[in-house]
């Protein structure tokens, strides 16, 4: 089956820095797939080679068995791209600005309802004759999600598509995906809103300084890793903490003291004998499973670095 997406040993330089020093990476048919990591990680710069805009050092990138340097045009006909940042013309109306687009694609004509229907879809349908320059920033956010779907490509990227949006735009963005998708497309989605990916994506990809560190389903990154939670409430709030607890312990928030421990092992069971000794209460106790948030910051962190790079 070819891949959506085929990416393999990609470098790129901006002059002295070493942006993407070889990502590998091959996303599925289909999936609908996160692109995690913090600020100044890559991911853009990836973004933005698949679509054509960025020239790679080393290394080949290919849509839909498409490589984007060889055969740029099949390339970006299978791709639609929502850009990170939002730059247009500005002197068009809604409407023109998405026929314009889809005339680049030769698909105008035959992608006027399709216009019609992604404006409805998007929420744009009563501003589809006013000027680019007079929309807000989600409007203008929305008419870009529409300018890279106006032909229909069978892999959908969204760069930060919900960075700064309102909740109404980011659950109409959502569910209007999550309709693509069921159709059939790949999406690929890279967001820093943590929860997001937790609850839209099959498989994450997280990367970090130019390099991806993890790849994995969704469910086997959240359950390898050996951390989990407890809170424990105690009757007082007490001077000194036995050291077995100091230990494990993260943080103490609103009365709560809040433990990382390791999964399977008796961690718990010496904390709760050494409060018990000290005199201590534990007055209420819950468990957290781990979140992806925790696990990124883990992997970006450096602490599992060497490991998940391995995998
Ligand atoms: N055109 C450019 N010229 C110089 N440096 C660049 C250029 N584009 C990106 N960079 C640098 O390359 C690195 C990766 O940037 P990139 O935009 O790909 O990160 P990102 O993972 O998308 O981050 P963010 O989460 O902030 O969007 C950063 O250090 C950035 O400053
Ligand atoms: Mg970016």
């Amino acid at each position: 089956m070819t891949a959506a997406i085929a990416v393999r040993q990609l470098h790129k330089h901006f002059g002295p820095l070493h942006a993407l020093r070889g990502v590998d990476l091959e996303i599925r048919p289909g999936e609908f797939f996160g692109l995690l990591g913090p600020n100044g990680a890559g991911k853009s710069t990836l973004i933005n080679i698949l679509a054509g805009l960025v020239r790679p050092d080393a290394g080949s990138a290919a849509v839909l068995g498409h490589d984007v340097q060889r055969d740029p045009v099949a390339a970006r006909r299978a791709l639609g791209v929502v850009p990170q940042e939002l730059v247009f013309d500005p002197f068009f109306g809604v409407r023109d600005f998405l026929m314009i687009q889809a005339g680049y694609y030769g698909v105008a004509r035959k992608h006027r309802a399709w216009i019609d229907e992604l404006l409805r879809a998007l929420g744009l349908a009563d501003k589809a004759d006013a000027n680019m320059r007079s929309l807000s920033g989600g409007m203008k956010r929305r008419v870009l999600i529409a300018q890279a779907l106006v032909h229909k490509p069978q892999v959908l990227v969204l760069d930060e598509p919900t960075a700064g949006v309102d909740v109404e735009l980011r659950q109409t963005l959502w569910a209007f995906a999550q309709r693509l998708h069921g159709e059939g497309m790949t999406i690929v989605l890279t967001t820093h809103y943590l929860e997001e990916a937790e609850a839209m994506c099959e498989r994450i990809a997280i990367m970090s300084h130019g390099t991806v560190v993890a790849l994995d389903d969704k469910r086997s990154l959240l359950g390898r890793h050996p951390w989990y939670q407890v809170h424990l409430r105690l009757a007082s709030e007490p001077a000194e903490l036995p050291p077995e607890v100091a230990a494990s312990l993260a943080s103490r928030e609103h009365g709560w003291l809040v433990l990382r421990l390791q999964r399977g092992g008796d961690e718990l069971s010496r904390v709760l004998a050494a409060l018990h000794r000290a005199g201590l209460a534990v007055v209420e106790i819950s468990t957290q499973e781990q979140t992806l948030e925790q696990v990124f910051l883990e992997l970006t962190a450096g602490h599992h670095l060497a490991a998940a790079a391995g995998d």
